[in-house]
């Protein structure tokens, strides 16, 4: 077992600042912060694995010590294959403190020498969920500042395949547009 190892798992669906916050944390506390997204069969998230893959690997992208994995089947399995010692979770307030507990006494009661260290996000993202930030841009609120740029654009393309298409016409527009001529003298 890696003392320098951790896993920092969740559904990330879609990554948040506060997850983006929490694996900052994490990436200056551990040597290895593995940033793993469960597979779920069950749930129907509204990304794909792939496309949160791809986000958070683009959000971390400058953290050197930080990688981005899937996994199936029981964490604690997951993290003994990697060799992590601890399971990074986030804490924003009372009111995930039950749940926290119990996941993470369970996770013990399975291995027990897999210990799970709780940071809290920067409070201004202590109010931030991934389903909150789903529902608020399902019926078309903004959600700019509670998530990164660039799962802010992968939402509207995603719930409006408008924005999409404007985007790619603009993008176009601008490739397209030819370059003024300087003016001779
Ligand atoms: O972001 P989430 O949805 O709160 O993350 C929950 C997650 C993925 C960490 C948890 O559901 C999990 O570890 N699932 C894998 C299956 C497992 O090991 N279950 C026992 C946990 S007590």
């Amino acid at each position: 077992m890696n003392k320098g190892i951790a896993i920092y798992p969740g559904s990330f669906d879609p990554p948040t600042n506060g997850h983006l916050d929490l694996i900052q944390r994490g990436s200056k506390i551990f040597e290895e912060l593995v940033v793993a997204i469960l597979r779920n069969t069950e749930k129907s998230p509204m990304f794909s694995l792939a496309e949160r893959l791809e986000m958070l690997r683009e959000l971390t992208a400058d953290l050197k010590n930080v990688r981005i994995d899937t996994f199936g089947g029981l964490m604690v399995e997951y993290a003994k294959s990697i060799d992590a010692m601890c399971v990074l979770r986030g804490i924003r307030a009372i009111s995930d403190y039950e749940y926290e507990l119990q996941m993470a006494l369970m996770n013990r009661k399975l291995e027990p020498t897999l210990e799970t260290v709780f940071m809290m996000p920067a409070d201004k993202y202590s109010y931030v969920s991934s389903r909150l930030v789903r529902e608020v841009a399902q019926v078309g609120g903004p959600v700019k500042g509670l998530v990164p740029d660039v799962v802010d654009q992968k939402l509207r393309e995603k719930l409006d395949p408008a924005y999409k298409l404007h985007m790619q016409t603009e993008k176009k527009n601008v490739t397209e547009v030819p370059k003024r001529r300087k003016r001779k003298a």
